[in-house]
């Protein structure tokens, strides 16, 4: 089993942080509640509807306008400028009316502080910069949650707060994000603690 039996409410606007040791499980419930991946028993529900009730492309569309995906290693594609790196999220699914894509994207890259990096390819770019860039491209389509899978996991502790200070502004801007690490300095900005402990098979909840 990849993951102990576990209930879990995630409410709107919370900045949820799931912890735990290397192999406890902080993926798989990531990738359960993310519908990058599927349970084999039980059932993830998302505003009142089972995830299991929606077809393919239902996930997809819910996967592109509503979720906003960040992990470890920063993944660009590496033919595209930085820019075009953050437009990708609308080249699927249909296009909000109203928005003004590039001068979207190019706003995000202002807020990430990379405003000036538009038109560089994502191989001059450091790790934290990267790792900026990825964020931008999460938030283009406006999600209500972002999902956060060891973030900070490979960023030096200066880059690691310019992450994590923004996720909790998106928290206080009512995004709902959850968070997996175990990065004990970024663990400290969830306002909601879950601590996987895979051996004993059970499932401690700390409020902070
Ligand atoms: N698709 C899978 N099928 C079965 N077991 C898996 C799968 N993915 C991961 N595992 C196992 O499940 C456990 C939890 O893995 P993971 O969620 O990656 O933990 P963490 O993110 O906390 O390090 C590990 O023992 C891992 O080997
Ligand atoms: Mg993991």
């Amino acid at each position: 089993m990849a993951l102990a039996p576990l209930s879990l409410v995630v409410v709107e606007a919370e900045f949820l942080v799931v912890t735990g040791r290397s192999g406890s499980g902080k993926s798989t419930l990531l990738n359960l509640l993310s519908t990058l991946d599927k349970p084999s028993h039980g059932e993830v529900m998302l505003n009142g509807v089972s995830l299991t009730l929606m077809n393919e492309k239902q996930i997809a569309h819910l996967r592109n306008s509503c979720f906003g995906f960040i992990f470890q290693m920063p993944h660009l594609l590496p033919e595209k400028t930085v820019l075009e790196n953050v437009v990708l999220p609308f080249h699927y699914g249909k296009l909000p009316v109203e928005v003004d894509v590039e001068k979207r994207c190019s706003e995000l890259l202002d807020y990430v502080g990379l405003g000036e990096f538009g038109l560089r390819y994502p191989d001059t770019l450091s790790g934290g910069e990267m790792q900026r860039v990825v964020f931008a491209r999460a938030l283009a389509r406006r999600p209500e949650v972002i999902f956060a899978d060891e973030p900070t996991g490979s960023l030096d502790a200066g880059n690691s707060k310019k992450i994590m200070r923004l996720l909790q502004e998106q928290v206080e801007r009512g995004c709902t994000v959850i968070m997996a690490s175990h990065d004990v300095d970024a663990v400290h900005y969830g306002t909601r603690i879950v601590h996987l402990d895979k051996v004993e098979s059970s499932l401690r909840q700390e409020p902070v």
